[in-house]
């Protein structure tokens, strides 16, 4: 096992810079996940780990060794992508050892190393079976054997989970984290998915646009996201902002009509700084008559367990899971209250956590 130190790597695809100044340190065993939109740069970040790309500056360290020119097959990792081509002529067995028997190592080193990687994949029994007899799920896990096989010192994963049905992707998520549980290779795993980065990170690094905008545990970004963007992005579904004005004693913010919204402590900012209140759906409820704030129903989403309901107040959107069954319609007016400490406060102007 080794760390992985990203140290201030930048990409440029000519005069187009992809990754911008970028640090990430992944400690020894940990499972960092990479996040961030369509285009964030978070393969182009994986691959420059795994040699497959070029780094234009900084510096890449595994094991504190710095691995910028050392050939992608002496870096000591294995990586699985999204398309985890297996070859369909070769079983199970064989699709697994390749890469051993690739490098030369004894039929019996590979039998020992692919039956191991087999148990710890529960692949036992399907070793002598062709990739097309097996479900989706096992061909995943096959795919992960190979890497498994290679006793890399570091995993890396570029949406390994994305090609399966929305079932089996939690079946899966469940499973690598399991896997990596018993084995604690260290891991960086990229994916769009902001519920797969928050049920499998021990630490979460939020990309946009080249550039790192939050590293921290998954209830760290949820709790004290550092901008508007990470606000948005970690948590679904997203959290509400509404642009509001600080009150003359700080104590809450209020939109432009007067609708109050109190803070759970003071606000940094002065009196009648603009600044944008957020607030989670799932932090709003049902007030008692005569108080909270004044939603007007524009969309009613029952799921069975909950009521999910968009609406306007002061002509902002505003949305709310509740966990109750709900007798609205739309153009119903609900009166929903929230706990101040759940609030977030944000810079009006650079979108900034205040
Ligand atoms: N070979 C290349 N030449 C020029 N630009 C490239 C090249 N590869 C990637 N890019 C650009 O770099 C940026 C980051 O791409 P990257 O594939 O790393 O994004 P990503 O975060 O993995 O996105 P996705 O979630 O869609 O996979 C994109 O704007 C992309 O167009
Ligand atoms: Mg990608």
């Amino acid at each position: 096992m080794a760390s992985v130190e990203i140290q201030n790597v930048r990409k440029a695809y000519g005069d187009f810079e992809t990754i911008k100044g970028v640090s990430v340190d992944v400690p020894d065993g940990a499972f960092v996940v990479l996040v961030g939109p369509s285009g964030c740069g978070k393969s182009t970040l994986l691959r420059m780990i795994a040699g497959l790309e070029e780094i234009t500056g900084g510096t890449i360290r595994i094991g504190g060794r710095v691995i910028n020119d050392v050939e992608p097959k002496n870096r000591d990792i294995a990586m699985v992508f999204q398309n985890y081509a297996l070859y369909p002529h070769m079983t199970i067995a064989e699709n697994m050892g390749f890469s051993l028997r690739l490098a030369k190592k004894s039929k019996e080193e590979i039998a020992s190393r692919v039956a191991d990687a087999a148990r710890i994949l529960g692949l036992t029994d399907y070793l002598q079976r062709y990739p097309k007899q097996l479900s989706g799920g096992q061909r995943q896990r096959v795919a992960m054997g190979r890497a498994i096989v290679r006793n890399p010192k570091v995993f890396l994963f570029d949406e390994p989970l994305s090609n399966l049905d929305a079932k089996l992707r939690v079946q899966m998520r469940a499973e690598l984290k399991d896997i990596h549980a018993r084995i604690r290779t260290t891991t960086v795993y990229v994916t769009h998915d902001q519920i797969e980065a928050m049920t499998m990170a021990d630490r979460i690094v939020v990309m946009r646009d080249g550039i790192v905008e939050q590293v921290g545990a998954p209830l760290e970004l949820y709790d004290k996201p550092a901008n508007t963007f990470v606000a948005s992005f970690i948590g679904s579904p997203s959290m509400n902002f509404l642009s509001t004005k600080v009150s003359q004693d700080r104590t809450s913010v209020a939109t432009e009509n007067g609708i109050k919204l109190p803070l759970g402590s003071e606000a940094s900012a002065a009196p009648g700084t603009a600044v944008i209140y957020g607030i989670r759906p799932e932090h709003l409820t049902i007030a008692a008559s005569g108080e909270g704030i004044p939603v007007t129903v524009t969309n009613i989403e029952p799921t069975g367990s909950e009521t999910f309901v968009q609406g306007v107040v002061d002509g902002q959107k505003i949305s709310a899971q509740l966990r109750e069954r709900l007798f609205i319609k739309t153009g119903d007016v609900l009166n929903l209250t929230l706990v101040p400490a759940n609030g977030h406060l944000f810079d009006a102007a650079t979108g900034v956590r205040l």
